[in-house]
């Protein structure tokens, strides 16, 4: 039955304007109505589009209204909105969210809470902006096997390399303009150097394979150590397959990636967000700006591609728009994969055991020798005065992650990524990553 939604919202930024204003317009096109009771919002200073008499700055004013069954939390910070999103669900509101460091987080105890309470957590919005992906993998691909779910999962970063690799803007001046339309994070760092895609990366690898990750155990490298001489590098980058087939012409993208890694039975998860050259043939080639996009790779249904807006107030807003809609019908995600995961011989885990073709460039003054006393590759491919090209475990990465950022030393993937056992390698049904 449809259920009249009393909505406390949680924040008045670019998501909530946005929200805002699609729920009035929407109203006059489709007939659906949710009531904005109250908007609870820090800052007292800031001049609002709205009438004052929606404000107030005392979150209980919502939480304790009896009249509010949904709240919509669109606030940044994380801490603050984990405790109004569990306060909320304990005490029987339903909540749709879209902050995806809060999620990734504190998923598992949510989940929890949800169960207990009987109340429903939402949370769309909070990977990859307008693409519906939350509900697809919690639902579509209930069952099926999924051998990878992958892709741009931060509008702010994609946006930055698409305007400095097409438009030949400064890494500088595109963010600022990422930060003035609203896509970047209040803190841009959580962007640019893959804070956001990983958070995005743990919530879908709890509805793509039931599993929660901590997002501080996935490697994660951003973009924030690149030169405008990455791009062009790929761009010129030939690389030769094992068949002497050669591609060119690589685009630099920030990409997300879950992928069934090994021998089939052990059900290794391989969890990394890293740049990486991107060849024409691949469909995030053309992904630009701030559109994000998921690569489904399934048994059955093989490739799919999802392509969106990934950030800004209205497509945001219309995935929170979609939750709220659903909450009409008591609609809850029912983690049936976490579920499953339980009762099987073998559930899923996470691994960072493989081996990738990987571009380094660093400062001439770090020099090469000082790079490999601290890093251990398993081959060299290329040398140049101030990269190299190597094969190296993903692990080795994750490992010197510190000694990388601590020398700005620009890190991507360039090739191949495969199990890094040669005898797992080699047994049937097991999957590689190539972009
Ligand atoms: N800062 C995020 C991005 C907003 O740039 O993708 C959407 O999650």
């Amino acid at each position: 039955m449809k259920k009249t939604l009393k909505i406390g919202l949680f924040g008045f930024g670019c998501v909530g304007e946005g929200l805002y204003d699609i729920l009035q317009n929407n109203t006059e096109n489709t007939g659906f109505e949710a009531d904005i009771v109250k908007i609870c919002v820090k800052n007292k200073e800031k001049k609002r589009s709205i009438d004052s008499s929606y404000f107030t700055y005392d979150k209980n004013e919502i939480l304790e209204n009896e009249e509010i069954n949904t709240i919509v939390e669109l606030i940044s910070d994380a801490e603050e909105a984990y405790h109004i999103v569990k306060k909320a669900l304990q005490s029987g509101k339903n909540v749709v969210t879209a902050n995806k460091k809060m999620i990734a987080l504190h998923l598992e105890e949510l989940v929890q809470i949800q169960k207990e309470a009987g109340t429903s957590l939402l949370y769309e919005a909070a990977a990859c902006g307008s693409i519906p992906i939350v509900r697809t993998l919690a639902e579509y691909y209930d069952n099926e096997l999924l051998y990878s779910v992958s892709g741009i999962f931060n509008g702010s970063s994609n946006y930055i390399l698409s305007k400095i690799a097409n438009e030949n803007l400064t890494y500088d001046v595109a963010l600022k303009q990422a930060q003035d339309l609203g896509f970047a994070e209040a803190d841009p760092t959580l962007d640019v150097a893959g804070f956001d895609p990983t958070y995005k990366l743990c919530l879908l690898a709890a509805q793509a394979y039931g599993i929660f990750v901590n997002p501080d155990e996935v490697l994660r490298i951003g973009i924030n150590n690149l030169k405008k001489e990455d791009i062009d590098f790929a761009k010129n980058y030939i690389r030769q397959d094992n068949k002497s087939q050669k591609t060119t012409n690589f685009k630099v993208k920030l990409v997300a990636t879950i992928s069934r890694i090994g021998n089939v039975e052990e059900n290794k998860l391989l969890l990394y967000v890293l740049p990486t050259f991107i060849s024409h043939e691949n469909p995030l080639y053309n992904v630009e700006n701030e559109n994000n996009a998921v690569l489904v790779e399934a048994a059955f249904s093989d490739k799919q591609t999802f392509i969106g807006k990934g950030a800004g107030g209205h497509p945001t807003g219309s995935a929170v728009l979609s939750d709220i809609s659903a909450l009409r019908y008591d609609y809850q995600y029912e983690y049936r994969k976490t579920e499953r995961n339980k009762t099987k011989k073998s559930s899923f885990s996470p691994t960072r055991k493989a081996l990738a073709e990987v571009y380094l460039r660093f400062d001439e003054s770090l020099m090469e020798n000082k790079l490999r006393e601290n890093i251990s590759f398993e081959e060299i491919i290329i040398r140049g005065k101030n990269y190299i090209i190597v094969k190296i475990s993903l692990s080795e990465l994750f490992e010197n992650r510190d000694f990388i950022e601590e020398n700005k030393i620009f890190v991507a993937i360039s090739g191949e990524v495969k199990a890094f056992n040669k005898e797992s390698q080699e047994k049937e049904n097991v999957t590689s990553t190539i972009y």
